[in-house]
């Protein structure tokens, strides 16, 4: 019903994706936002929204709170109270201000690595120091933590572990236990934990049996020392409407976290408050054709590289459309530059905390994603890598 094999032209439109390549053939596969055009519904509510004409400063409203208290309820299992919810302007600006609110400067804050940029940078912006702790694999191969290093690693002036969950770059959706070892961690060492679940929504593996599960809801606990973060735009492709929600249990977190950031948090736009609601209340058919979509594009990855490049290992994931891919064998002395000149614009690991990987996001039409990878593929056979 939905169409993701066409999509508007980007190309000149103020879009970071495309313009870092801005008058070049460079096929964008980086930063995580989709090519496709958002869910009709979506713009419809901001038709409808546009037509009122006025748009003044906006705060939240009944039926937003109602839309995301369901969907939580619904989608999640956690039943929130209104008062817990905090409308943001993204989930990066809620990391930056969770850092200063929930430690001091001497403090150490605590993230498993490789993981999304932002989550490396934010303690370094507050003067905390930074921990991180590598990912390592479970017997099947999996991606988890690594909870020996993490108690090796941990000090006593360490206030904060900040999860990504399901993980960006590597696509893991954390098991119950899993989650509960985390718990664990975090009330033996009276940790806050920021949870990061902006990709809730992408699990896109049919055959995966396990639902997310928001840190929040394991048990009441680790619920009082939780912020969890959220937001309808990596799912329906709406990050540049800049809407994007808190939920604290605590009281006194909540007081400490409003401390932070006023003054400096503006309102949400009317408009990122509409694609909210509409997301929510009417976005799940094309958000179940989406996950259809980016699973068949995950498998036409996979397949290509086990059969063309198998010097790329590639890991399952059942989250996100970002790929994590192991170029070390490929033996590339910079590798996103040696693609990028290939015609294909990468995100390099470094950024992420391992130089020997390179991050693909495979959210674009089926078409573009065969090009950029046979553009790949003809360039490392040229310059003899495979
Ligand atoms: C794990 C994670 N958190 C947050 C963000 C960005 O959030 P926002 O656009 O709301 O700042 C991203 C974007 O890719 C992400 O992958």
């Amino acid at each position: 019903m939905y169409n993701f094999d066409t999509c508007p032209n980007r190309e000149n439109f103020g879009s970071l994706k495309w313009d870092r390549y801005k008058d070049t053939s460079i096929l964008p596969l980086w930063v995580a936002d989709m090519d496709f055009q958002t869910a009709p519904e979506i713009l419809k509510a901001l038709e409808d929204r546009l037509k009122h004409g006025v748009m003044g400063y906006t705060v939240p409203y009944d039926s937003l709170y109602e839309s995301v208290i369901n969907y939580l309820s619904q989608s999640h299992n956690y039943s929130i109270e209104r008062d817990w919810l905090k409308f943001l302007p993204g989930l990066v600006p809620a990391i930056n201000l969770c850092c200063h609110a929930f430690s001091d400067q001497g403090d150490s804050i605590m993230t498993a690595s490789p993981v999304y940029p932002p989550f490396l940078l934010a303690p370094r912006y507050a003067d905390r120091e930074l921990i991180t702790t590598p990912l390592c694999q479970d017997a099947s191969g999996q991606w988890t933590l690594d909870f020996s290093t993490m108690e090796a690693s941990i000090k006593p002036n360490t206030k904060v572990f900040i999860l990504c969950n399901p993980h960006n770059p590597v696509g893991r959706v954390y098991s119950r236990a899993e989650l509960e070892q985390l718990a664990d961690f975090c009330e033996r060492h009276d940790l806050i934990l920021i949870s990061d679940e902006i990709h809730c929504d992408l699990i896109f593996d049919p055959l995966f049996q396990n639902k997310h599960i928001s840190a929040a809801t394991l048990n009441d606990k680790l619920a009082k020392r939780t912020i969890t973060l959220m937001a309808p735009s990596k799912t329906y492709n709406t990050p540049g409407l800049a809407c994007a929600f808190s939920i604290i249990e605590d009281p006194a977190m909540r007081r400490k976290f409003e401390k932070t950031t006023r003054g400096i948090l503006t309102e949400i736009n009317c408009f990122g408050y509409a694609a909210c609601e509409a997301a929510f209340r009417h976005g799940e058919p094309w958000r179940q054709e989406l996950l259809s979509y980016l699973n068949s594009n995950y498998k036409l990855l996979k397949s290509f590289l086990e059969e063309n490049i198998p010097q790329i290992e590639f890991k399952p994931m059942q989250a996100t459309y970002l790929a994590w891919l192991n170029i070390k064998d490929l033996e590339l002395k910079s590798p996103a530059k040696f693609f990028e000149a290939q015609g294909v614009g990468l995100s390099d690991g470094t950024a992420f905390g391992d130089k020997n990987y390179l991050r693909l996001n495979f959210a674009c039409p089926r078409k573009q994603l065969t090009e950029a990878l046979d553009r790949m593929h003809t360039g490392l056979k040229k310059e003899g890598k495979i």
